[in-house]
């Protein structure tokens, strides 16, 4: 029996998405994409579910809309033009991995052409430049939600077999450019959000008020597994990173020990969270989809191909985003929001401003679940605390409740370290505060580097160090020593 792992050397980063960090939206030579589309609106309670369902009225008003305010991700955090600054401070912080994506409309502004941007290529190649002289190893996200828009009106999104073909151009433009460069590759960004969230996962746009059509969504999902596939093996022949896949997981509890509570707990984590990664990981769909997909008249298109390059070409790691932990029942009790999903309220937690329940056990639970399922290393890509900040009038940010969720999750961490998890690092999500995913807001900061800019893009983007980021500078520091000691 060996342990990879019995120390503390895993990495230690940050992440963040393109759409959410770089603005730019049509600088150098950028497509239109569909996360350019997403209006901001004032918080009302179920904002974050209207601003992911995109309708056709939706899109048409943004492409005509000059409200550049209206829009955050197209000024993000202004990381077109403060990318550089931005990695000083990785460099100064200590991170030893960080995680971006690419966006596929500043490669490809229509997604389809045949060559890619050679102003997207140099705006890229700069950052990468930049990690490897800082010394920053280099976690690229091929796709993190944004899709360039003319794919999804032209083709259709994901529904299209075709872009399988876009994709893998895309990949073998990252390939050939910085596959020298860069260390992990993660096809798509929680690919378990297709389902829950289809304008941001897979491209589809809702007809008004009509309900999306779940073969449609499910047929999208196989096409982005088909392209993962594909993906690895291309890139297993062409560089030298290893590659993974991702989905968020939610760690379902079930609210009592009754049999049905139990049941349908096994039930949600299986559809809602394991099916993406049980095909990417394993190879193949697993069983308790057939009986999902009939009882809800879903078919589906899986060639004998298809079922081959999945089988031949799973991850060679496994990923996922923690927010928050989730209580199943089937009664009707108090729900509350979460990362794409809405749970039961668990009494014997406390939650953010934002309502996500914070359960530091949850991801020490969540670590060794997916590593006893896979026998994979495993990357936690995804977690923090996204909440308010205030800066002071001396420029700092007193954020010790960051400091303290980041402390406590450590510390469970350690304990999977110890229960024989082979964990590979932890990225804290939007290391650099960057606007929501969920909600399109500013003002719910993740990062540790706080950026002076509010939902309507008022402000200067200036830079300020949080006291959390002292905190985990040292953090790493202190990690970093321990390693050495032990070699
Ligand atoms: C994950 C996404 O779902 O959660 C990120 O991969 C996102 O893009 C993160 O930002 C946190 O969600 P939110 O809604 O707080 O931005």
């Amino acid at each position: 029996m060996s342990f990879k792992r019995q120390h503390r050397d895993i990495l230690w980063g940050g992440a963040t998405s393109a759409s959410q960090y770089e603005g730019g939206w049509l600088e150098g030579g950028k497509g239109l994409d569909t996360q350019d589309c997403r209006p901001y609106k004032k918080r009302i309670s179920n904002a974050t579910v209207q601003t992911r369902l995109l309708t056709k009225s939706v899109i048409e008003e943004a492409k005509q809309s000059e409200d550049v305010h209206a829009y955050p991700f197209r000024f993000g955090s202004d990381g077109y033009h403060r990318c550089l600054e931005d990695i000083a401070l990785f460099q100064e912080l200590g991170l030893q991995v960080y995680r971006l994506s690419i966006s596929w409309a500043r490669l490809y502004p229509h997604g389809d052409e045949e060559t890619a941007s050679p102003e997207g290529i140099a705006y890229y190649d700069q950052i990468f430049q930049a990690l490897k002289k800082a010394g920053i190893k280099v976690f690229v996200t091929m796709n993190h939600y944004a899709l360039p828009l003319y794919l999804v009106e032209k083709y259709g999104g994901w529904t299209n077999r075709k872009l399988i073909e876009f994709y893998i151009r895309f990949a073998k433009t990252v390939f050939e450019h910085w596959g020298n460069i860069i260390d992990y590759y993660l096809p798509f960004n929680e690919i378990n959000a297709g389902y829950f969230s289809p304008y941001n996962g897979v491209g589809l746009v809702r007809e008004e008020d009509i309900p999306y059509d779940q073969s449609k969504v499910f047929q999208s999902l196989h096409h982005q597994f088909v392209a993962s596939a594909r993906v690895i093996e291309l890139g297993h022949a062409m560089v030298r990173g290893s590659f993974g896949c991702m989905i968020a997981c939610f760690c379902y509890y079930p609210y009592s020990s009754r049999p049905e509570d139990n049941f349908k707990m096994v039930q949600e984590e299986n559809t809602n969270q394991w099916f993406c990664m049980d095909v990417l990981a394993r190879g193949s769909y697993p069983s308790y989809m057939k009986r999902f997909f009939e009882e809800r008249n879903i078919t589906l298109d899986i060639t004998e191909d298809d079922v081959q390059v999945l089988k031949d070409h799973t991850a060679d790691f496994v990923s996922f985003s923690y927010y928050q932990s989730s209580v199943v029942t089937i009664e009707e009790k108090e729900k509350t929001a979460g990362n794409l999903v809405v749970s039961t309220k668990n009494p014997y937690l406390k939650a953010t401003q934002w309502g996500w329940q914070i359960d530091p056990i949850g991801l020490r639970t969540t670590l060794n679940k997916i590593y006893d399922r896979y026998q994979k290393p495993v990357f936690v890509s995804e977690n923090g605390l996204g909440t308010k900040d205030i800066l002071t009038d001396d420029f700092k940010i007193h954020d010790e409740y960051r400091i303290k969720y980041l402390q406590e999750h450590f510390a469970q961490i350690d304990e999977a370290i110890k229960d024989g998890v082979d964990i590979l690092g932890y990225m804290m999500w939007g290391i650099v505060d960057i606007v929501s995913a969920g909600s399109c807001e500013m003002e719910k900061r993740y990062g540790v580097i706080y950026v002076d800019a509010d939902n309507e893009g008022n402000g200067t983007y200036q830079r300020y160090r949080k006291d959390s980021f002292y905190w985990y500078r040292d953090f790493i520091k202190g990690r970093r020593e321990d390693e050495n000691s032990i070699r």
